[in-house]
């Protein structure tokens, strides 16, 4: 009994250690963020348990927790509220009702959730969206893409790009009173990934190359060529999203094969034939000098893993995209947060659109932690979330 007693304490005292990290200073709410940090990572934990005695996957255990907070589509005296089709991705559809004939912007909205989870349908989202519609007076358009390791790139972006390209017909745009001169293409962390995808794509193809006013990436991820930038190295261990997990999670977006991720903790996961590309992405050369702090640069290792997993998603990525692309993208929101270790993908990608003579607006939450939109309701509700949602939406109102 005794002895029972102590190996149950001693357990208890080494899972504390090892879920307890200190939240960085300057955070609000400290004692929510503390404990939504270690829930999180309660949860890497029972989601490697499950895994390993084959309950189920990995990322099925986060799947099935996102998905309880799914809710059915529901009107109020602002906006109408449905899911539907466009093409054949489905999608959830927010539509301010109309106070006169004029015609209105849009937002086509592309959820986070590192390509493996997430839905239109999370009532965070839901919230996000309909908050977007109501207050920009904006048709939301919320897209339900189809998600890894189910389906691996580029299924997921294919998906978001017809749902785009439909929603973008004449017909269609006349049939939900949208201006088509008003519309954005927005998403937020992988979603930001997939919106920046979109746009560029959208870029290349004649038919549609004008049709996009404007982006709005909230702490996108961008590039995934280098998982050691300072951001990457000071927040590796969170708070809410640590470099472990997002690596396990996000490799399945292109393979099952463990090697990768193995070789991407190591930033030795790169094909030999990208190392031209890291010119693009070198932080030394595109962060500003606060972020640098004392980190030494080094380059990711090329040629380690045979497999070249990567390769086909390299040339989609924007931040891979030369000057000439990136000085033709439309005006450009991005939302930076200091606690987030994706933070330096989008402060490189801002130096890059500014060095470039792109327009862009940028805006930098000293107090931000990632994935801070997914809380902004009880039981988890986190002032900063809100913080976040009202600067998107605001910069929206004001500019789209
Ligand atoms: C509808 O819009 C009004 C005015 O902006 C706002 O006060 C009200 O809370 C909104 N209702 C809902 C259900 O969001
Ligand atoms: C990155 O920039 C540094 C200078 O800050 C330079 O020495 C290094 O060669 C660059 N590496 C790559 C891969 O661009
Ligand atoms: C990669 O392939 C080469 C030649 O096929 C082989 O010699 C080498 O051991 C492989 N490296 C790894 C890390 O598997
Ligand atoms: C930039 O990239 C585009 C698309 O890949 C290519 O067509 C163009 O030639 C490149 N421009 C320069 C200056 O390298």
């Amino acid at each position: 009994m005794g002895y029972k007693a102590l190996c149950l304490g001693l357990s208890c005292i080494l899972l504390a250690y090892h879920v307890y990290r200190p939240i960085p200073e300057g955070i609000e709410e400290p004692w929510k963020v503390q404990i939504l940090d270690a829930s999180v990572k309660m949860l890497s934990l029972l989601a490697l348990l499950v895994e390993n005695v084959g309950i189920m996957k990995f990322e099925e255990l986060y799947v099935t927790l996102s998905s309880m907070t799914s809710i059915r589509p529901s009107s109020d005296e602002n906006t109408t509220v449905i899911d539907t089709d466009l093409g054949d991705i489905p999608v959830r559809l927010y539509l301010p009702t109309r106070t006169s004939g004029d015609r209105r912007p849009a937002v086509i909205y592309l959820h986070g959730g590192a390509f493996v989870m997430g839905s239109s349908r999370l009532s965070v989202y839901d919230f996000l969206n309909r908050d977007t519609a109501s207050v920009v007076g904006a048709v939301v358009v919320s897209v339900d893409y189809r998600l890894a390791p189910q389906h691996q790139f580029p299924v997921p972006l294919e998906d978001c790009l017809s749902a785009v390209k439909f929603f973008l017909q004449d017909r269609v745009l006349r049939e939900f009173g949208v201006d088509p001169a008003r519309v954005c293409v927005a998403g937020d962390s992988s979603g930001g990934l997939l919106a920046a995808q979109v746009v560029q794509a959208l870029k290349s193809d004649p038919e549609f190359a004008d049709k996009i006013k404007a982006q709005a990436l909230i702490y996108p991820g961008l590039q995934l060529l280098d998982t050691l930038t300072p951001s990457y190295v000071e927040y590796q261990h969170g708070p809410i999203l640590p470099r472990d997990v997002l690596i396990k999670l996000v490799c399945l977006y292109v393979t099952k094969d463990q090697a990768l991720p193995r070789a991407m903790l190591k930033n030795q996961h790169l094909p030999r034939s990208s190392h031209h590309l890291l010119k693009f992405i070198n932080w030394s050369v595109f962060l500003p000098e606060k972020y640098k702090k004392n980190h030494v640069y080094t380059e990711p290792v090329t040629g380690m893993l045979n497999a070249s997993y990567f390769s086909l998603v390299l040339p989609t990525l924007p931040l891979l995209a030369n000057d000439s692309v990136l000085q033709s993208l439309p005006l450009t929101y991005v939302l930076t947060c200091q606690h987030d270790l994706l933070r330096d993908d989008g402060l490189i990608f801002v130096t890059r659109l500014r060095n470039a003579g792109a327009r862009v607006a940028h805006e930098h939450l000293e107090d931000g932690v990632h994935g801070a939109l997914a809380f902004t309701l009880f039981p988890f509700r986190l002032q900063i979330g809100h913080r976040i949602k009202d600067k998107y939406i605001h910069w929206l109102k004001e500019n789209l």
